[in-house]
């Protein structure tokens, strides 16, 4: 037998046992007559001791030991003789009487410890190491845990886990897919899926009325911290529901979770329009750890005068807690990141309400005492809060007083990362317009179906439609979305043709579908929840890189496999890709 017991699991009541253990060599120390080794497995870590004056030879083979050489030793485990409050372990040590070399180890390139010196791309080189720290470690028992409790949690909902295919054919998901060629079918490609839309939606047809998986997904996007090529989804569906039943289910999925993983109890999940998120936050996954809603100030700014608010389709502001302390630094500093490409603001303008009433701010030249009180008054700003004032167009002006809200809530510590904050954000718009091509897009997928309310406007004004779609955020992250599905046929054609396709196209691509639906396709709906995103946010990480065992790196670069490669003519060849 390799061990009787982990490294993680002994304490004072095992004082006097003969134990067997394994493990890789964390470090190894020489104090005078003792040789002190840390002995380290998935479960944590032991301390091994060796006396020189009673074993020198069993010694002198603890000290030849290097970093990560992996032993087997036989001990008996001791009372410390000075106690390590931090360790887990750190009551006991090991008096080691046999030692056995299992395996060498090169010395690794960087230093396995919580604080490491590797950088990035060495510790995704060679992950299998970076994998043996333990804050790494702890995302992927984190991910087991979330994964683990999604399962029961949904088994006892009466939900089925069922797999779907990975080589199909594209599913629209608003991303570009990655293909795979086709062997058999020369010049005909696979599609990987961006998710299992489509099969969950014939799983309804079919009468699985409650599904999921946790299952990978695929989508050719461009690099951010939130997203990977390869990602999981919780991915779920139910037949005979209606928005409200969908929500419930999977606010008690979440609430679950949360609780299960942090012991965080959630009384209830509030809902918001995705109009008002925009107006209030700027945003359809907003952040409500705290409050800093942004203020529409038209009514006050316009009209003065002062040409940046007058030629401005709109002016918005957010009030800054305590922000009458800036310094003239802290705000240059906040302009010039408001002013970065990715913001977009070309400038900002602050009010200070000072304590003891006395008002500054940047356009003082434009504006008197009186208009600054009104500043302050419809923003409800408090003495000793600061106004900060974005204007322009509207979409941009938007965009940006939403980015500087988080910003300021980020370099004012107010988004507390042992808070978590879930919102359903509902009433999404069934289509995004786009002006330069002129054409719709389905906001969520065009296999939502539009609100019933707003059927009339298909007709007239379809940007006008919402749709039966809804998100969940998780303290500023969108974590899932889903919808309520189109389930006849008539009204599925007609999105896919608002949408640019005619039904020739929408029957190449989506003929199957539209023809399940002409053999009792129950109204169904369903939502997908990003395992590896919500592992992040418990975590309070804002990058789900390391929530995944092989993530890849910022240019879809697997490091460590070197992947993507080269393949050969012999390959290309017979997949009908060598083009001479
Ligand atoms: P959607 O495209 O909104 O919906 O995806 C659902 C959730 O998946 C996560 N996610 C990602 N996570 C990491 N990297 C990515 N590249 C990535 N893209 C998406 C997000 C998101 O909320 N089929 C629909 C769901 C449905 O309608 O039921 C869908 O895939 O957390």
């Amino acid at each position: 037998m390799y061990r009787t017991v982990n490294n993680g699991e002994l304490s004072k009541k095992n004082i006097g046992q003969q134990v067997t253990m394994c493990g890789w060599v964390q470090k190894s120390r020489d104090l005078g007559g003792m040789t002190f080794v840390d002995l380290r497995d998935r479960y944590g870590i032991t301390q091994l001791v060796f006396n020189m004056e009673t074993n020198s030879e069993l010694c002198e083979k603890a000290r030849s030991l290097g970093r990560e050489f992996v032993i087997q030793i036989v001990g008996k485990v001791i009372e410390r003789a000075s106690i390590n409050k931090e360790m887990k372990t750190g009551e006991i040590e090991v008096a080691v009487d046999q030692i056995i070399i299992l395996n060498k180890s090169k010395i690794p390139p960087f230093t396995i410890e919580d604080q490491t010196d590797g950088g990035d791309d060495l510790r995704m080189k060679y992950r299998y190491l970076d994998l043996r720290r333990e804050p790494v470690k702890n995302n992927l028992i984190l991910r087991s845990e979330v994964a683990f409790h999604t399962r029961t949690y949904l088994k006892n909902q009466g939900f089925l886990e069922i797999e779907t295919p990975v080589l199909i054919k594209s599913t629209p998901e608003g991303a570009r897919d990655f293909v795979v060629p086709s062997r058999l079918n020369q010049g005909e490609f696979y599609a990987l899926p961006q998710s299992p839309q489509t099969f969950k939606q014939l799983l309804m047809v079919s009468g699985y009325d409650k599904y999921y998986q946790i299952v990978k997904c695929f989508r050719d996007e461009d690099f951010r911290a939130d997203r990977q090529p390869e990602f999981t989804q919780i991915d779920c569906e139910m037949a005979f529901v209606e928005t409200e039943d969908i929500l419930k289910t999977f606010e008690g999925l979440m609430k679950n979770i949360l609780f299960e993983t942090k012991g965080i109890k959630i009384d209830e999940v509030p809902r918001m329009t995705y109009a008002d998120a925009i107006r209030d936050y700027g945003t359809d996954k907003p952040d409500l750890r705290f409050e800093m809603k942004i203020m529409n100030l038209e009514s006050v700014c316009k009209g003065s005068g002062f040409n940046v608010f007058d030629s401005a389709e709109t002016v918005l502001g957010v009030v800054v807690p305590g922000g009458a302390e800036f310094t003239r630094k802290q705000i240059d500093s906040l302009t010039d990141w408001v002013k970065r490409p990715q913001i977009g603001a070309t400038g900002m303008i602050y009010c200070k309400f000072n304590e003891g009433g006395e008002n500054k701010s940047s356009v003082d030249k434009f504006f008197d005492v009186s208009a600054l009180k009104s500043w302050k008054e419809i923003s409800g700003a408090s003495d000793g809060d600061m106004l900060l004032i974005l204007a322009g167009k509207k979409s941009v002006t938007i965009n940006a007083i939403g980015n500087l809200r988080l910003e300021v809530a980020e370099r004012l510590s107010l988004r507390d990362p042992n808070l978590y904050k879930p919102v359903w954000v509902t009433d999404f718009p069934l289509f995004e317009f786009d002006e330069e091509t002129k054409t719709y897009h389905a906001m969520h997928h065009p296999f939502t179906s539009p609100n019933i309310d707003d059927m009339k406007l298909l007709e007239t004004d379809p940007k006008m439609v919402r749709a039966n779609a809804y998100d969940m955020a998780l303290n500023g992250t969108e974590i899932g979305g889903g919808s309520i599905r189109i389930h006849n046929k008539e009204l599925q054609q007609k999105v896919f043709n608002l949408l640019g396709f005619s039904d020739e196209e929408a029957h190449e691509k989506f003929g199957f579908l539209m023809e399940a639906f002409e053999y009792g396709a129950p109204p169904h709906g369903g939502i997908a929840f990003g395992l590896d995103r919500i592992c992040a946010v418990i975590a309070g990480s804002d990058s789900i890189r390391d929530f995944i065992a092989f993530p890849k790196n910022n240019s879809g670069r697997d490091v460590m496999l070197d992947a993507p490669s080269k393949i050969d003519n012999d390959q290309l060849n017979e997949l009908g890709l060598q083009t001479k």
